[in-house]
């Protein structure tokens, strides 16, 4: 079924996130085994936001893609700091911010006058499957919420819905995509639909490599 979000909604996961690195209890033990980025006294600003963007990177090197995995969360350095936690849940505010972006991307499509019968289809399909993929990047985001890293059951079987939620996801965006292969449309339409529906891929994808990293220690 496709959701809709109030763009309204969009305007509070920042402050959200913002405030979850206030109230964190760190105890996962991803955080006491992670490379050690101690981070310079704080007198020296540039100093400090420097070694976050630096355990950003660091920490991006094995998602999907990582460049834009940098380029995404890097604003969010001083929020992030050295925190693996909130990069992860940073990187899935990220995708689901994304994933909107795209499902309203696909809804103006819908909207498009001249389409043909092929393009019609594709276009409705995609807004289907971008739907989906975007209930389930919502459930992610509003399950680890919760979370504060503690080994319990509770937190293992919440970051296990949340890898099944993302893949699912992740299959969505290629659904999509594959319809190409049984419905040609314009090639320009093809390509704008391609970029709108990968962009978001690529984000969930990498927020999957950071809770799989996060939850391999
Ligand atoms: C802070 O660090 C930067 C870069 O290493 C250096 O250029 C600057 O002088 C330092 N500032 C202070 C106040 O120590
Ligand atoms: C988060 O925790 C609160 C308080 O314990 C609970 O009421 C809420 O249902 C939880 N939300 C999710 C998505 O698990
Ligand atoms: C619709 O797609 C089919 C399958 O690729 C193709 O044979 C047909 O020519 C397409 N129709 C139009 C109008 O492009």
């Amino acid at each position: 079924m496709a959701s809709s979000i109030p763009s309204s909604h969009l305007k509070i996961f920042f402050p959200i996130l913002l405030s979850f690195s206030l109230i964190f209890s760190i105890s996962h033990p991803a955080i006491a085994a992670s490379p050690s980025y101690s981070p310079p006294p704080p007198s020296n600003f540039t100093n400090t936001l420097k070694s976050y963007k630096a355990f950003i990177k660091q920490y991006c090197s094995s998602t999907t893609y990582p460049k834009n995995c940098y380029k995404y969360l890097s604003p969010y350095a001083s929020v992030i700091k050295t925190s693996p936690l909130v990069l992860t849940k940073s990187s899935i505010y990220v995708s689901l911010k994304q994933t909107i972006k795209s499902y309203s991307a696909l809804k103006s499509l819908t909207k498009v006058k001249g389409l043909t019968h092929n393009e019609t289809q594709v276009i409705k399909d995609c807004y289907e499957n971008i739907g989906d993929s975007l209930d389930e990047v919502k459930d992610s985001a509003a399950a680890v919420k919760n979370l504060t890293g503690g080994n319990t059951y509770e937190e293992a079987f919440e970051w296990s819905n949340i890898k099944t939620w993302m893949s699912a996801a992740i299959t969505s965006y290629y659904t999509c995509t594959d319809e190409f292969d049984e419905l040609t449309i314009r090639g320009s339409l093809q390509k704008k639909i391609t970029t709108d529906v990968l962009k978001a891929e690529n984000m969930v994808s990498n927020a999957l490599s950071c809770v799989n990293k996060f939850t391999s220690y």
